[in-house]
């Protein structure tokens, strides 16, 4: 790739990473074994759970309704150790999960078994997913395609596999209002005298543009993670089919931070919908042709 080009496009190096290098990355590092030891099953599902309800996704229940599944079939995309899978499997819906590595397999596996819920599961590539199209109720993709180089053709998996009329669930890393280039230098001043510590990358010091910031997020070296504006993120939805029928704001940790647990409870929910991290959209599947002839709906 011409240097010049990845000058202009930071974000085009990350799209000519192969697959293999983002499998590595992640078969090495599954998801929050920054923060804990993935050989103590059951600790470390503790922790999850505690770090998913308390932290990242607090405000994001009823975007998932974990509950409205029952009987239907639900396909969990890069499942990592479980989480999402486990919360709709105990919500009685028929769940199908894969990842790209079978680390996270192994742990979703666990979880799974530890819950006393079940699951199909397996290895398979958001990019080439190994179903038949139209046979899935519901497709849930919870922060996982910006992490794969072509974003753009999981994401028309995602919407292939789904039947006509179902749904999707698809969040994904957004930049908003503090990565504005103002905002952002500022934000990286803020951190570092707060003192905050991400596990895996010190971001405030080390990160030099918002792209490193936010590919960053996952670890130092995560080969890929790709953050876009929520339009950019519509445009590519649109793109591949799905009807856009709303975005929420969430995801905003803030258990790196040096606040009080009290400070915190206080403070999490505005942080979470107006400097959240994730678009998380609600999507169909058009079911018939004169719908997907329509144009989108404004958000
Ligand atoms: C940040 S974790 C999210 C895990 C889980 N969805 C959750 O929300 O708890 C990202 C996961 O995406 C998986 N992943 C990355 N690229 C993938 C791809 N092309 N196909 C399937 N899974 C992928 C990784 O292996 C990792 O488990």
């Amino acid at each position: 790739m011409p240097i010049t080009r990845s000058i202009i496009d930071p974000q085009a190096l990350q799209r000519a990473v192969p697959v293999s290098d983002v499998r590595r990355y992640w078969q090495a590092h599954p998801l929050l074994s920054y923060e804990g030891d993935t050989s103590e099953t059951a600790d470390f599902f503790l922790m999850l759970d505690d770090a998913k309800r308390q932290d990242s996704e607090t405000f994001a229940f009823p975007y998932w309704a974990f509950d409205q599944w029952a009987g239907r079939d639900v396909l969990d995309i890069g499942c990592g150790p479980g989480w999402v899978s486990v919360q709709y499997a105990d919500g009685d819906a028929r769940v199908t999960s894969v990842d790209l590595t079978d680390t996270a397999i192994g742990l979703a596996k666990k979880h799974l078994a530890l819950k006393d819920v079940s699951a199909k599961i397996g290895v398979a590539s958001a990019e080439n997913l190994p179903f038949p199209s139209n046979c899935f109720d519901l497709v849930v993709a919870s922060g996982v395609l910006h992490h794969t180089p072509d974003c753009q053709k999981a994401i028309t998996e995602a919407f292939r596999v789904t039947r006509p009329g179902g749904a999707g669930k698809i969040t994904l890393y957004r930049k908003g209002i503090l990565h504005h280039p103002l905002v952002f230098s500022v934000m990286l001043i803020v951190m570092r005298l707060l003192g905050v510590r991400h596990p895996g990358a010190d971001l405030a010091k080390t990160s030099r543009t918002v792209d490193d910031f936010i590919r960053r997020y996952d670890g130092d070296d995560n080969p890929v993670g790709i953050g876009k504006s929520d339009a950019d993120w519509v445009k590519d939805l649109t793109a591949a089919g799905w009807q856009v029928l709303g975005l929420e704001i969430h995801f905003f940790p803030l258990r790196f931070t040096p606040f009080p647990v009290v400070v915190r409870k206080i403070i999490h929910r505005f942080f979470d919908r107006y400097f959240g991290t994730m678009a998380y959209f609600r999507l169909r599947k058009p079911d018939t042709k004169s719908e997907t002839d329509q144009p989108p709906k404004k958000l």
